[in-house]
């Protein structure tokens, strides 16, 4: 049964009391905003993969707080249900509780959005304290952090070992207990998955994590076939790369021929 009801932040929640899983996109624009709404998705993240998938950026380091206020604010004005969660760039909220509530309250006051996203487990759990205690919802990220991505030494498989696993569940633990609404675990293993996801109450969404997940969210250039090399987890819905360069093809050949416009 399809939900038609705005989906809010305890509503997200209950959906894992009720053992509902929680298909989360990414969206960047406010085109496929509105289309992934109408689609029924509870939850869209504007994601700082943008960077990547959308900018041409090499990692998602360069994106800036004014980029990820403009695609928000894109994809919060398309959407009527879902949940719109912005997440906040590098160094926007690392240098205390002041600057991330400063860059948080951003997203929610001039964007739209209803909550933010930032990665990191022990280590942030106090600025996800302080939000929390102002008001902005945090949804929290663990595991591979892709912020993080010269310190683990490029884009891999996470809590391998016993002692790696270990640290990944008290981060989970932790940024629950300091308040997030919401935990994305990226790539790892799915057995520390599934344990993570039966020890907490709040739902874990995953990303290359496996099946057992409260949820699970992919980047939507991903799914769409318009990226050339996705990870490997991905399933691609749709080939759109294919799909427009034929489109574009045939409108080129169709000028050059004289086919269009039609006399
Ligand atoms: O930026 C992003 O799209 C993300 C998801 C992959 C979780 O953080």
């Amino acid at each position: 049964m399809e939900d038609k009801e705005k989906v809010t932040i305890p509503r997200m929640v209950e959906m894992k009391r009720e053992g509902r899983k929680i298909a989360m996109l990414t969206a960047y624009s406010w085109s496929v905003a509105g289309i992934l709404d109408e689609a029924g998705i509870p939850v869209i993240l504007v994601g700082d993969s943008v960077g990547m998938v959308e900018a041409g950026y090499r990692t998602t380091l360069p994106v800036t707080m004014e980029e990820m206020l403009y695609h928000t604010g894109c994809v919060a004005r398309a959407v009527k249900r879902a949940l719109v969660v912005a997440d906040m760039p590098f160094m926007s909220y690392q240098e205390g509780p002041a600057h991330a509530i400063g860059s948080a309250g951003r997203f929610l006051k001039e964007a739209g959005a209803e909550a933010v996203k930032l990665e990191g487990g022990k280590g942030v759990a106090r600025l996800i304290k302080a939000l929390t205690e102002v008001g902005i919802p945090v949804m929290a990220h663990i595991g591979l952090t892709p912020q993080s991505v010269h310190t683990m030494g490029g884009y891999r498989l996470q809590g391998r070992t016993p002692e790696e696993a270990e640290r990944l569940m008290e981060d989970a633990l932790t940024v629950e207990e300091a308040g997030a609404f919401s935990v994305v675990l990226e790539c790892i293993p799915q057995e520390l998955a599934r344990k993570i996801t039966e020890r907490l109450k709040i739902p874990t969404i995953g990303i290359g994590a496996g099946p057992y997940c409260d949820g699970q969210v992919l980047v939507i250039n991903d799914l769409l076939g318009l990226t050339r090399n996705p990870p490997g987890f991905v399933k691609r819905y749709v080939n759109l790369y294919d799909t427009i360069k034929r489109a574009a093809t045939e409108y080129r050949t169709d000028v050059e021929e004289g086919r269009f416009p039609e006399r």
